[in-house]
């Protein structure tokens, strides 16, 4: 089902700690958020990733909207070992919802 954004925006708020998106965006303990439906897996260049996303990218490539659900549902299953310090959402509506607030940012 499709998103709705502007619900994402206020999910999103759980995520601001550590990501920025929108116009000026920069990376915080977390890389900046643009344009990442299509963008690689781990592919900021001024961001240090982990091994785990690093290793993840080789085995997936780019993010569409399937694989950040399945991310964001539990991270550190998608990811083993990955850095980000962030249990998931647990609910369908909120994953989907997050990630058309992010299409909003392409
Ligand atoms: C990585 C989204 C919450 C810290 C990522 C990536 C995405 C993402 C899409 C991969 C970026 C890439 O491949 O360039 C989100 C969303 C969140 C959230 C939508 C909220 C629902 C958080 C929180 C933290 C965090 C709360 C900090 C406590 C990080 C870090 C990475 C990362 C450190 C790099 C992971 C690694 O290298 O293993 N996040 N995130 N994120 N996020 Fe989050």
């Amino acid at each position: 089902a499709d998103g709705d954004a502007a619900k994402g925006e206020k999910i999103f708020r759980k995520c601001a700690a550590c990501h920025a998106v929108g116009e000026g965006a920069e990376n915080k303990v977390g890389p900046e958020l643009n344009n990442i439906l299509g963008r690689g897996i781990a592919a900021e260049a001024d961001f240090t990733y982990s091994d785990a996303l690093t290793a993840l990218a080789e085995a997936e490539g780019e993010w569409t909207p399937e694989k950040l659900a399945t991310f964001l549902e539990k991270p550190r299953d998608y990811a083993k070992g990955t850095k980000m310090s962030f249990a998931g959402l647990r609910k369908e509506d909120e994953r989907a919802d997050v990630i058309a607030y992010l299409a909003t940012f392409q």
